[in-house]
Parts: C-alpha cells; sequence; structure tokens
C-alpha cells in the first residue's frame, strides 16, 4: 500500500476522490488536511468526517487548514458544491470526533520533515501546501509524489475563460507552490478532469450495482447534476478529485509531458496556468502535465471500489455501457 496525505476542501467531488482513496486497497491514507475551498474550512472539515464515518475510518486522522487563501479575498464555490458542500444533501454527521490541535501546515511541515514514504494528493486550493513551503523553503523533498488537481493547459477555466477554480481560489499560494515546491508537481487539470463525467447513465448502473451506495450518490449529486446542466450545459457531473485519486494509484490512466507553469497572480487572467510547452523561457520544467486520459479505465476502477464489487464485472459491464 503507498502512503498518502489528502489536502481537500471537501465539496462533492472531493468525497467522493476520499471515499475513493479510503476504500482503495492500494492506498493508506495517513491523513486527511482540509483548506477552505469549495466550502468554509469548518464545513470541508465537518464533511471529511461525514465520509471517514460512511467508511468506517474514523481512525484517520483530520487537520484544520487555511481558512482564507494566502492574499485574495477568499470566495467558496457553495454555488457549485451547495451550501453544505455535499449538495444541499443533508447528510449530518453523527460522531463528535474532533480534528487534530496540530493546524493542517504543522501537521504537513512537521511530518514531512522524517517521512520519506508518503505521497500527497492536493484536491483544493494550495494554501496549506504553500504555509508549509513558507516556513522552510527546503519541505517538500522527502514528498514520494506531489500529485495536484488543478489548473488547465488548453482546456477553458471554470471560473475565468482561462482559470481553474483551486489555483483561482488561491493564486499566490499556487505560484508559491510552482515556483518552490522541491519536487515535481503532477498536474491533473480540466484537461483531463473534463473527460470524466458522471452521467445519468452512469448512477442508473450503479442503482443495479450497489443500491445503497446509488441511494448515497444520488443524494449528493443531485444538485451538482442541475449546476452542470445549467452552466455547461452538460447532463451528468464532473467528476474532478477522484480522477486525482486513480492517476495517483494507476498513473498509466493518463498521458502528458514536462513543462515549466507558473500561475498568475494578479490582473485579468488571474489564476491561469501558464504551461511553457515550447520552452520560451527556457526554464526547468518544474511540472508533469496531464493532457489526455482513458475515461473507461477510470470508471472501471472508480467503479469497483466504489460499488465494492468485482472488476471483471464491472469491466465487462462498461464495455457494453455508454459512459455519455
Ligand atoms: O476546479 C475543480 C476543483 O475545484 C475540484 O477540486 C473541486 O472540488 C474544486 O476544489
Ligand atoms: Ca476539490
Amino acid at each position: 500500500m503507498q502512503k498518502v496525505i489528502i489536502d481537500c476542501d471537501p465539496g462533492i467531488d472531493d468525497v467522493l476522490a476520499l471515499e475513493y482513496a479510503l476504500r482503495s486497497p492500494e492506498l493508506e491514507v495517513v491523513a486527511i488536511t482540509v483548506v477552505a475551498g469549495n466550502v468554509p474550512v469548518h464545513l470541508g472539515v465537518d464533511n471529511a468526517f461525514k465520509v471517514l464515518e460512511r467508511c468506517n475510518r474514523l481512525d484517520v486522522p483530520v487537520y484544520v487548514g487555511a481558512s482564507q487563501p494566502l492574499k485574495k479575498p477568499f470566495v467558496s464555490a457553495q454555488d457549485t458544491h451547495g451550501e453544505d458542500g455535499l449538495g444541499e444533501s443533508g447528510i449530518a454527521r453523527r460522531s463528535t470526533v474532533s480534528p487534530q490541535s496540530q493546524t493542517a501546515s504543522e501537521f504537513l511541515q512537521e511530518y514531512f520533515a522524517t517521512a520519506k514514504d508518503t505521497g500527497v494528493i492536493a484536491l483544493g486550493p494550495l494554501t496549506n501546501i504553500a504555509l508549509a513551503l513558507t516556513k522552510d523553503s527546503r519541505w517538500g523533498q522527502n514528498i514520494t509524489r506531489f500529485v495536484t488537481m488543478g489548473g488547465t493547459y488548453k482546456s477553458h477555466g471554470n471560473c475565468s475563460p482561462v482559470a481553474e477554480f483551486n489555483y483561482w481560489c488561491d493564486p499566490d499560494a499556487a505560484a508559491l507552490v510552482y515556483q518552490t515546491l522541491p519536487c515535481q508537481i503532477e498536474m491533473v487539470g480540466l484537461d483531463v478532469t473534463r473527460k470524466i463525467v458522471f452521467t445519468p447513465n452512469i448512477l442508473e448502473y450503479t442503482k443495479r450495482m450497489n443500491p445503497e451506495c446509488f441511494a448515497y450518490l444520488q443524494k449528493i449529486t443531485r444538485f451538482y447534476f442541475d449546476f452542470h446542466w445549467q452552466y455547461e450545459h452538460i447532463l451528468g457531473c464532473v467528476i474532478n478529485d477522484p480522477l486525482a485519486v486513480a492517476y495517483y494509484i494507476d498513473p498509466g490512466l493518463c498521458q502528458g509531458f514536462e513543462s515549466y507553469v507558473a500561475v498568475e497572480t494578479e490582473g485579468i487572467s488571474i489564476g491561469q496556468t501558464l504551461v511553457d510547452r515550447y520552452d520560451f523561457w527556457q526554464k526547468k520544467a518544474n511540472a508533469k502535465i496531464l493532457d489526455t486520459v482513458d475515461s473507461r479505465k477510470f470508471f472501471e476502477l472508480f467503479l469497483t471500489v466504489i460499488l465494492n464489487a468485482p472488476e471483471a464485472t464491472i469491466a465487462s459491464d462498461l464495455q457494453n455501457l455508454r459512459l455519455g
């Protein structure tokens, strides 16, 4: 099992990613750190606990992270994820387990001062990562892999014509991480996540395979479906974050290229990832940008775990299922 720490802003696709990671036999989720993003950080912490309760994994520690971006005023994505961050599903916390007393950035800083066998999957704005870095610019050299859901290369933005939410929400943190993190950044951006659409067809398939899971998925994605139809005229919803987890587990799922990336921190294109694929700036590549994905393979991996079904059955069924 690969040890990972998941930094997230639980929101709907974050909770799907967390459940996938927690139930995956390939990953050991060492800790969950929460950052303000889709929802204010305290709601994100509540939603992280709701996933841990659902997966019977309250043994996994949760750390409260940044409530604000480094500089930019905080703007949530509750218009997309609902006021509660779970599609206004009304799912309540059952336990009273508290988060850890250390802040997320303190924990990250301390953990990676010694640990050399753990990766990071960042599913939200990079504020916690940036705060750990500002305390010690060498921080992060022990991270085995750093996978971030964020940014976009050629696909249009989802917060502006050019900016993706996680990096738009805290552009200064994203810029700092891309400038100084001493390990390669694997950027799972909108170029690949937009190919991962959880459609009504797939939702209906989950009903046949695991009625309990279907009821939960339907409850938390209904609001998200409505948002996607209204704003992107998509039937279904783009589930960005689970792809970052699947890619961590199976790097062959996505293909891409190495390049220098900078993040814009001001002006009309704030939050844009500038991918210097043709090396105009002659700077050392700091990232691997993923730009192709096998979406059918993704759903095989994801649904096998989420539905707790035999992989062969899922693989065979998906051959005949129109994903779109
Ligand atoms: O732009 C999509 C990303 O922003 C996803 O991680 C979503 O959960 C939000 O955090
Ligand atoms: Ca997220």
